[in-house]
């Protein structure tokens, strides 16, 4: 089915409302290769009518297949290996230390905002286990969460075909952390303990999550326009303890979202700190004996 007149404003509407992706005139491939089967299945004679179709009182069934087609699930375990390393090797010995003594000890939670089919929480469960031996004695929890049901269903089971571990899972990872199952790997269960997934949409409030010490935003934002970015930052930031950290995607920068945002910078990775409105950054120790042990042992690679 081809793109015909009306169809991408209908479409490109349709789709900004539903996930916040923005869909310019260059973007009629995408929506002929994404879209088209779907227009198809639901007796559609062009997109605006699929658009029209998905806005009716019984149009839920094909927002979904929407949002699970236009969405770019691209992912992989231990993407772009930085903010592993900074995760562990210094933001998780700088929380641990900072924590050291109140009730918050041994307490650690994270979000994978944007998490897609769940490599990157898988990947900063696995940073967890291999920083903390005794991550089963810890009340930790990885909260992941995206728009694609699809990818979210995924995610929960936790089953990665070959293919996808081929794709940044060290072999001495996967044994450890897998076990072999027809056509693939599923996470063993003490990973899963320590896992919880939602389909959301980070459109929507989201302050009723949290509050977190880390967040991971990456990947996500590039797709929305500089309001709706904006806006998913300043949240997500509202939803950081005061000492958390966030990680943005290695193309993302936040600096010219002003000075709530303070970088940080660690070996090669950099992550994002919150700063009250009226203060400079609410900075935690770094040099407590974790910290320190820590450092004296990693050595940027
Ligand atoms: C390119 S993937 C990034 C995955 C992972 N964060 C990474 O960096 O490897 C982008 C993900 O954002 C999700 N997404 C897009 N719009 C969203 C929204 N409004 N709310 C939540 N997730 C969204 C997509 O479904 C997709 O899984």
């Amino acid at each position: 089915m081809q793109v015909i007149d009306g169809d991408i404003l209908a479409i490109s509407r349709l789709v900004y409302e539903l996930c916040g992706l923005t869909l310019d005139a260059s973007k009629g491939y995408l929506i002929e290769s994404r879209l088209g089967d779907i227009a198809k299945t639901a007796g559609c004679a062009n997109f605006a009518e699929l658009a029209q179709k998905a806005r009716s009182a019984d149009g839920r069934a094909i927002q979904t297949a929407i949002i699970d087609a236009i969405t770019t699930q691209e992912t992989l375990f231990f993407r772009d290996q930085s903010p592993f390393d900074t995760l562990q090797y210094k933001v998780l010995p700088d929380l641990i230390d900072a924590r050291a003594g109140t009730p918050f000890a041994r307490r650690l939670r994270i979000l994978s905002a944007a998490c897609s089919t769940g490599q990157e929480p898988y990947s900063i469960a696995i940073t967890l286990c291999e920083t903390l031996p005794d991550a089963a004695l810890w009340n930790i929890n990885i909260q992941g969460v995206d728009i694609s049901n699809a990818a979210i269903r995924q995610a929960s089971y936790g089953h990665f075909a070959d293919i996808e571990m081929q794709r940044g899972m060290k072999p001495h990872l996967m044994t450890k952390y897998f076990q072999r199952e027809p056509g693939g790997w599923k996470a063993k269960d003490e990973l899963r303990a320590m896992m919880t997934f939602s389909r959301r949409s980070l459109l929507q409030p989201i302050a009723d999550m949290g509050p977190f010490d880390v967040i991971f935003c990456r990947n996500v934002a590039i797709y929305f326009d500089a309001p709706t970015r904006r806006e998913l930052f300043f949240r997500l930031a509202d939803r950081l303890t005061p000492d958390g950290c966030l990680f943005v995607g290695s193309s993302e920068c936040l600096v010219d979202l002003g000075p709530r945002f303070a970088p940080r910078h660690h070996c090669r990775g950099t992550y994002y700190q919150p700063c009250s409105a009226d203060s400079n950054v609410l900075s935690f120790p770094t040099t407590g004996p974790l910290s320190q042990a820590i450092a004296s042992l990693a050595s940027c690679r």
